[in-house]
């Protein structure tokens, strides 16, 4: 199933979003105790994080993963960690054992992926399946850090890899669609004009080989959400 929500603003979409995020993280506390979610990086969520700060929740049942990574150090001012610590972690406090952050100080890319996979696994207790799962859009259709023509698009069972982006000549660090369709919730968040030739690609083009990366993501069992500003939208069928 899936869902699409238009906001009249980025503004707008950010507290739309913000809104979907707490009654997602209620409900699954309520189900199960915990809330685990994913969170994306780039510029899109800075505003959502932001707006999340003055959310009533029990942050202490909220555990945060990051759906993909760059090869920097988590103080870099490119780490996606570092966007998130200091929009939403430093503000609330947030617990370091409630985070678990891609440890690029490891040095080796497949050994950081590994270690990733590791720890994820050992908290979910098995193959993991995230509460929600949020996600941006790159213009070239890439989510996460699966960018067209990388070999991260092809694995079929580890959760957490280390790719290489021919393109940014630089390893990336991203969840898998293994683990991106197991999740009950995946929301992408989708703002501005230079979004919207890919949205209308992804949301209404026909399937061909080589389609762009996000096509693929498609829950198994789980609800897929679009919150996308009008902007982004402008080039969907009305
Ligand atoms: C990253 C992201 C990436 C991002 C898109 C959209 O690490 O950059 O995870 O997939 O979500 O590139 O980025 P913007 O929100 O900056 O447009």
């Amino acid at each position: 199933m899936t869902e699409i929500r238009i906001a009249e603003s980025p503004e707008q979409l950010s507290e739309v979003a913000a809104a979907f995020f707490v009654e997602t993280a209620r409900l699954s506390i309520e189900e199960h105790g915990t809330f685990t979610v994913a969170l994306s990086g780039g510029t899109t969520p800075k505003r959502l994080l932001r707006g999340l700060v003055s959310a009533n929740l029990d942050w202490g049942k909220v555990f945060f993963f990051f759906g993909d990574e760059r090869n920097v150090p988590p103080d870099h001012e490119q780490s996606n960690f570092r966007m998130a610590d200091e929009a939403l972690f430093q503000p609330l406090n947030i617990d370091k054992k409630n985070i678990y952050r891609w440890k690029t100080e490891i040095g080796i890319p497949t050994e950081i992926a590994n270690d990733y996979a590791y720890r994820a696994t050992s908290f979910f207790h098995g193959f993991p399946r995230f509460d929600l799962i949020l996600l941006g859009l790159g213009t070239d259709g890439h989510t996460a850090s699966l960018f067209p023509n990388t070999k991260a698009l092809f694995e079929e069972s580890k959760i957490a890899v280390d790719n290489w982006v021919e393109k940014l000549q630089e390893n990336r660090f991203t969840l898998t669609f293994p683990v991106i369709n197991n999740a009950a919730n995946t929301a992408f968040l989708a703002s501005g004009t230079e979004k919207a030739a890919i949205l209308k690609n992804i949301i209404e083009g026909a399937f061909r080989p080589n389609d762009p990366p996000a096509r693929s993501v498609s829950p198994q069992n789980g609800i897929l959400y679009w919150f996308v500003d009008k902007d982004a939208a402008s080039q969907l069928s009305k």
